[in-house]
């Protein structure tokens, strides 16, 4: 296992330029796939996700360069074949190829998508709508089967709950199709997607539903993905916590509502155009819930319980979207941190720590985890954290630049 040890509490400063991002990025990609031409996408994080992704492609006849952030994506010669391969399993947005390959040759087989354990992650609203579209669906604890016809009429699904990979998915199922999209997720992810379908050529109405008319793509597009507001909203948390941090290409609009509510508990944090500088504060506490957009978002959860540790105050958090998600500082009870669990919801309080090791669990965990070594004078030593770069370009780079002291034991 992999394994790292920062040297904490030291006082940062530096600019940081936020990428383009994964969860816009690697619907995106997959997206690339429908004009069977070629996309050329720029904006583009390095990270292990998009490079799993790209060998996917490569299993597919889908050829590409990645040159600086900018990806090219041939799919001209893209062949079917099931995706029974290793890479699937190591993140959840494979799932976005279901949709791509139903739209393009009406079946699919694949492993159960892998990707973070968040707890239960079921895909029941994308098989109801694929079962909705005219498909068989099949599937146990490690392969799903699907194929079909579609429906020789207008499709109208009704998502059952509001989910990110779902909209993507259906929307991805029916883009040669008429169909209609109700209760689909608003998130900005979702929103780029569906303008680089747009640029591509297909006709999309995004208004109360998605309304999607069967057309045809252009063979070739570019494009520009939207920045990581997770990534932006990471290193906030840190600056907060540690020093003096200006972040360059952010959606300012994107991060409104937990940015303006951090500012409100006294976060000095400057904003002008797609730039901030973010300046260590004593935030107050205050009680969330992390929900659907434009609230806090359930990826930034735990960003923000680690940051609360360190400051005076208690605050009850609760998390909508995925209910358990709070191995993070869970993770950090042994090291001193005051973390209470009830029910679905956690109780942080300002916590005074020890040196010691901490395990991540997931993406979004580690990098609390991280957080929390670098912005404690004490010594942590970060198990299985290469999980970071999963979702985080130029991390470990970034952090040395700012002057967190680490060395990696293995
Ligand atoms: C995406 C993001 C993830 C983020 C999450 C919520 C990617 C690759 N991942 O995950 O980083 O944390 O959105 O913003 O973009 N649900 C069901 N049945 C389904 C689908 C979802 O019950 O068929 C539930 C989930 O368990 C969860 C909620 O709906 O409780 C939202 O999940 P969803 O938005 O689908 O998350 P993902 O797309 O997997």
């Amino acid at each position: 296992m992999s394994k790292i040890k920062i040297y904490g509490g030291k006082y940062l400063s530096g600019t940081i330029k936020i990428h383009g991002s994964k969860n816009a990025c690697l619907p995106i990609m997959c997206a690339s796939l429908l004009n069977r031409g070629r996309a050329t996408i720029s904006n583009v994080p390095k990270i292990a996700d998009v490079y799993n992704l790209l060998s996917i492609f490569s299993y597919l006849n889908v050829t590409y360069t990645f040159t600086d952030d900018v990806l090219v994506i041939d799919s001209s010669k893209l062949t079917y074949s099931d995706l029974l391969i290793n890479e699937v399993l190591t993140f959840r947005a494979s799932y976005y190829l279901i949709g791509i390959f139903l739209a393009l040759f009406g079946k699919c087989k694949i492993y159960y998508p892998g990707g973070c354990k968040l707890g239960e992650r079921p895909l029941d609203y994308h098989f109801d709508a694929f079962e909705a579209i005219g498909y068989n669906v099949n599937y146990n604890d490690n392969i799903i089967e699907i194929a079909g016809i579609p429906k020789n009429e207008h499709i109208d699904i009704t998502l059952k709950g509001n989910s990110v990979g779902a909209t993507i998915n259906i929307v991805f199922a029916t883009i040669f199709l008429n169909a209609t999209i109700h209760n689909y997720s608003l998130e900005p992810e979702v929103i780029d997607t569906l303008d680089f379908l747009g640029k591509l050529g297909f006709k999309i109405i995004k208004n109360q539903n998605i309304e999607i008319f069967n057309s045809i793509p252009k063979r070739s597009v570019k494009y520009r993905i939207i920045p990581d507001r997770i990534e932006a909203l990471t290193y906030v948390v840190m600056a907060l916590l540690c020093g003096n941090i200006k972040l360059e290409n952010v959606n300012l609009l994107h991060i409104d509502y937990p940015i303006r509510t951090l500012i409100l508990n006294n976060a000095d944090i400057i904003m002008y155009k797609n730039v901030m500088c973010c300046n260590k504060s004593k935030v107050i506490p205050f009680n969330f819930e992390a929900d659907l957009y434009p609230k806090i978002p359930t990826d930034a959860q735990p960003l923000f319980s680690v940051l609360f540790l360190f400051n005076n105050g208690s605050a009850i958090i609760e998390d909508k979207i995925f209910k358990n998600r709070f191995s993070a500082p869970l993770e950090l009870v042994h090291l001193g941190a005051r973390v209470t669990a009830i029910e679905n919801k956690i109780i942080t309080n300002h916590s005074i720590f020890v040196s010691g090791s901490v395990r991540a669990f997931d993406l979004r965990a580690c990098a609390a985890l991280f957080l929390f070594a670098i912005a404690s004078p004490t010594n942590t030593v970060i198990n299985n954290y290469e999980i970071i770069e999963r979702g985080y370009d130029d991390f470990l780079k970034n952090l040395k630049s700012l002057g967190v002291k680490y060395e990696i034991i293995e």
